[in-house]
């Protein structure tokens, strides 16, 4: 990574509404997983599964968020951070993901909400993170219909508890990631594979992520509505014909397939021929169904892949070159540190005239943090990323693409999922046997460039 010294930002320079924020969600902080009468979610049964998760790790206990939460928003208001970005646990609202409704559970996320009002916090609430209640999985989760239903019931539930309260709202997190890594490779929960899981899965997201958008729309007419993506910018590892082609079908894969149906474009069949498979999916009236005019759309990103040409990888006949192999800087979780990707990915997400305003819900970065002696935490390498990538957004808005904030992920190390706690993203470092905290030098910085 290069000097970032060189690299001085101004908070000014991003415009008076520019939105700064940081990002959490509700499975890899709360813990409190069967407390009150919680039910389990998919993550909750996931993580039992032998083999399935670094060292065996759950979240369980985690950051302790359900107790800790007044300590952990006292910490994002010590930071100047002005936009908290928090999940709801579907399972904690709806134990059985439906009808019955856990009194417990709201009370909770009202307590949060209040506490967040009460520090000059605005809550930005994402209302499904990936931790499906476990009940619904067993009647078959995404890959059934019913679930368009389930889920527009608890945005309802959502949007009627805490809509007086809560004004921004993101109907879901990363789609790609939790349809393609739970449905398809078996590496998230609820583990299932194949494109039999996949394609229901894709299609019925879709409708839901719409559907839940008309459900907010309906009864929150003012509430700022939006949804995340994540993305990557991609690039062919060769100027070959085939190479170029591969980076295409990955690129509809990762970047297009669900933004593109719900921006009234339909699914990307001719660039990802795969997909066709999913029309025996589609029934009469879903291609308007599918389509949801966001207020906003967030966009996440961390870095880039390389493509190249793979008759190995069935379906999309591409396979990504590791970053390890290409001798460049990585993080923890083995990404590319490339700054650029994230212009690159505000300028293609630009280039569709459907979106209205594009924010940056989520970028940071993993590294191996540890508490020195003196209580410091030098994190410099993190300090350098969120400068380097903050550059690029800059220089995005000044090119004259619109972008319009940034939320860090995020605020205290937590559980980074099937890489357990291994990786540890947060401004603030945890020590999960104490559930001490201790802000980071990058948290410092952040919290300097915020005042
Ligand atoms: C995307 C996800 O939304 C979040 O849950 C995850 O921890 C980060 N990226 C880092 O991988």
């Amino acid at each position: 990574m290069g000097n970032t010294d060189k690299v001085s930002l101004d908070k000014q320079d991003f415009g008076s509404d520019f939105k700064w924020g940081v990002s959490v969600a509700a499975y890899q902080i709360e813990g409190a997983h069967n407390c009150d009468d919680k039910g389990l979610s998919i993550w909750d049964v996931f993580t039992t599964v032998k083999g399935k998760i670094r060292n065996g790790e759950h979240a369980n206990v985690s950051c302790d968020f359900f107790n800790n939460y007044k300590q952990d928003i006292d910490l994002i208001k010590k930071l100047n951070i002005p936009n908290f970005r928090f999940s709801i646990s579907w399972s904690r609202l709806l134990p059985d993901g439906k009808d019955r409704i856990s009194q417990e559970g709201i009370s909770f996320y009202h307590k949060v909400i209040d506490y967040c009002l009460e520090s000059g916090i605005e809550p930005w609430v994402t209302i499904y993170h990936w931790d499906l209640p476990q009940a619904l999985e067993l009647l078959g989760g995404w890959t059934n219909r019913e679930i368009v239903k389930w889920f527009s019931d608890f945005v309802s539930l959502c949007a009627a508890s805490f809509g007086s309260k809560v004004k921004h709202w993101m109907v879901m997190n990363e789609p790609t990631v939790f349809v393609g890594a739970g449905y398809f490779l078996g590496i998230h929960a609820p583990g299932r594979r194949g494109l039999k899981n996949f394609l229901p899965a894709i299609h019925h997201t879709v409708l839901s992520l719409a559907a839940g958008g008309r459900v907010l729309r309906t009864l929150l007419p003012t509430a700022n509505i939006g949804t995340t993506f994540s993305c990557s910018h991609i690039e062919p590892q060769t100027t070959a014909k085939r190479d170029k082609q591969a980076a295409i079908r990955v690129d509809a894969l990762i970047n297009r397939m669900f933004i593109e149906p719900i921006l009234g474009l339909g699914y990307p069949f001719d660039d990802l021929p795969v997909l066709k498979k999913i029309k025996k999916y589609i029934k009469e009236g879903d291609k308007e169904a599918m389509i949801f005019n966001f207020d906003f759309i967030g966009l996440q990103n961390y870095t880039r892949e390389i493509v190249t040409h793979s008759f190995l990888t069935p379906y999309v006949w591409a396979k990504i070159i590791p970053a390890n192999k290409r001798k460049v800087p990585t993080t923890l979780m083995k990404w590319e540190v490339y700054p650029t990707s994230i212009y690159e990915i505000i300028k293609k997400y630009n280039a569709y005239p459907q979106i209205n305003k594009i924010l940056i819900t989520e970028n940071g970065a993993a590294f191996q943090d540890h508490v020195l002696e003196n209580n410091e935490v030098n994190d410099v390498e993190r300090t350098n990323y969120l400068k380097e990538h903050l550059a690029q957004i800059l220089k995005a808005k000044q090119d004259g693409y619109k972008v319009e904030g940034y939320f860090v992920w995020t605020l205290t190390d937590n559980f980074e999922w099937a890489e357990g706690y291994y990786p540890r993203f947060g401004l603030i470092h945890v020590d999960f046997n104490t559930q001490t905290r201790t802000i980071k030098n990058s948290g410092y910085w952040y919290s300097d460039f915020l005042k």
